[in-house]
C-alpha cells in the first residue's frame, strides 16, 4: 500500500512525526509532500530533523501569499505530484490551507482522501480554519476523529458512516517528547539570557504564543492582547510566531516591556520542556492548549471558542476572549481535577496505520 502525506504548516510536521514511524513500521510505502507554506527552518526542518521525519520526496515551495493565492498555487504544484503517484491513500491533516488544497486535488483525481483530524468544529467562520475542516471533512472519503466530540460533530453533518474514531496522535508525539525532556535543564531549552534583566525562569513564568488573524491583523486588537500581556503577574515569554513579528512591525508595535518578553519561536522539544517548566500558558493555538493541559500546565486561551473543549473541563483551560480575566488567572494553581484521557492513550498512530491498510480499496 502506498499512502502519500501532504504537510505544509507547523503543527502538521507535529502530527507527521508518529505517523511516519507507523506507517514504516507497518511496511507501507509513504510519500512525504511538503507544500512550503511554512518555510523559515524554526517552523519547519527544526520539526523534521528532532521528530526524526524522513526528508520530503517532493517539495513545492509554495511559500506565502493570501489565502486563495497559497491554495491555488498549493492546488496547481500537487496535481502532477498526485497524478505521477496515485497512491491508496492521500493523507491530509490539521486544518490549514494546506490541507484543504490536497483534499481537493485528491478528490478531483478520485483518489481515496484520508483527514487525520477530522470532525473538529470551533462554529467560528470568521477561522479559515473552519472553512478548511469543515470542506475538508465533505471531500474526504475517511475521517479519523480525535475525540467522541469531534465524532459527534461530524455525525451531525451526516459523515458518520465514513467516520473512524481513533483518538489523537498529538498525543502520541507529546508523550513520547516528554520522557524525553523531562531531565533537560529548562535553561537548556529556553534559553533567556539574552532577553533582558528580571527575567529569571527560577521563578513563576508565563509562556504565550499569539498568531491568529482575529488577534493579529488589527492594531487594535493586538495592541490590547500585548498591553494585557505587559501587565501580567509573571514574565511572559511570548514565543513570536513570524505571523506575529510582520504584524506587530506593520501596526508599530513593540514585542517587549513591562512583564513581557518576546522572542523566537521554539523547536518541538524545546516547547515540550518550557510548556512543563510555565506556571501558566497563554495562546490562541489550538496545538498548544492540549500540550499544556496534555502537560498538566493550566492554559488561558485568548479566543472566543475552543474546538478542543475537553480542556475546559475542570478549568485546565479558561477562555478570556476579552482579556478581562487575564491578569487574575493566567498565573494560578493547577487544578487539583482528574484531567482523564480525552485525547487518547498515546497510540494513535498505530491505529491510524491499521485503519488505512484495512480500508484501502
Ligand atoms: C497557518 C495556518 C494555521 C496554523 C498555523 C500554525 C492557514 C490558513 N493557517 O497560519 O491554521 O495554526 O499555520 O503556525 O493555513 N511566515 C514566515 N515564515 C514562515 C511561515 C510564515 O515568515 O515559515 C509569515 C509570512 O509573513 C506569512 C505569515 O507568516 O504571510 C502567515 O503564514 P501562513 O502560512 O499564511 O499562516 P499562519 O499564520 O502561519
Amino acid at each position: 500500500m502506498k499512502v502519500l502525506s501532504v504537510v505544509g504548516a507547523r503543527p502538521q510536521f507535529v502530527k507527521l512525526g508518529p505517523i511516519a514511524t507507523a506507517l514504516t513500521g507497518a511496511g507501507v510505502e509513504h510519500v512525504i509532500v511538503h507544500t512550503g507554506q511554512h518555510y523559515d527552518a524554526v517552523m519547519s526542518d527544526v520539526f523534521f530533523a528532532d521528530l526524526g521525519i524522513p526528508d520530503p520526496d517532493v517539495h513545492l515551495g509554495v511559500g506565502s501569499g493570501s489565502h486563495g493565492v497559497q491554495t491555488g498555487t498549493m492546488l496547481a504544484g500537487l496535481d502532477p505530484v498526485l497524478e505521477e503517484h496515485r497512491p491508496d491513500w492521500v493523507l491530509v491533516y490539521g486544518d490549514t490551507n494546506s490541507t484543504l488544497a490536497a483534499a481537493v486535488s485528491a478528490v478531483k483525481m478520485h483518489l481515496p482522501v484520508a483527514h487525520l483530524e477530522a470532525g473538529l468544529r470551533s462554529f467560528n467562520r470568521r477561522m479559515p480554519e473552519e472553512h478548511n475542516r469543515v470542506l475538508t471533512d465533505h471531500a474526504a472519503d475517511l475521517l479519523l476523529a480525535p475525540t467522541d466530540e469531534a465524532m459527534k460533530h461530524l455525525t451531525h453533518e451526516g459523515l458518520a458512516e465514513r467516520s473512524v474514531m481513533v483518538g489523537d496522535v498529538m498525543t502520541d508525539v507529546c508523550h513520547l517528547v516528554r520522557d524525553t525532556v523531562a531531565g533537560t535543564p529548562l535553561a537548556e531549552a529556553l534559553d533567556v539570557s539574552g532577553l533582558g534583566e528580571g527575567l529569571d525562569l527560577e521563578q513563576p513564568y508565563l509562556l504565550a504564543t499569539i498568531h491568529r488573524p482575529d488577534n493579529t491583523d488589527t492594531k487594535e486588537r493586538l495592541g490590547a492582547i500585548l498591553e494585557a500581556l505587559r501587565a501580567a503577574p509573571a514574565p511572559v515569554v511570548l514565543l513570536a510566531h513570524p505571523r506575529l513579528v510582520a504584524k506587530a512591525k506593520e501596526h508599530g508595535l513593540d514585542l517587549v516591556g513591562g512583564s513581557l518578553y518576546g522572542t523566537s519561536p521554539l523547536a518541538y522539544p524545546q516547547m515540550v520542556r518550557a510548556v512543563m517548566g510555565a506556571a501558566g500558558v497563554v495562546t490562541d493555538s489550538g496545538g498548544l492548549q492540549k500540550e499544556a493541559f496534555l502537560l498538566g500546565t493550566p492554559c488561558t486561551t485568548i479566543r472566543p471558542e475552543t474546538e478542543w473543549v475537553e480542556t475546559l473541563e475542570g478549568g485546565w483551560n479558561i477562555l478570556d476572549n476579552d482579556l478581562t480575566q487575564l491578569a487574575d488567572v493566567a498565573v494560578r494553581q493547577a487544578p487539583t481535577s482528574e484531567r482523564g484521557t480525552p485525547y487518547g492513550d498515546g497510540h494513535t498512530a498505530d491505529r491510524v496505520a491499521k485503519v488505512l491498510l484495512e480500508r484501502a480499496r
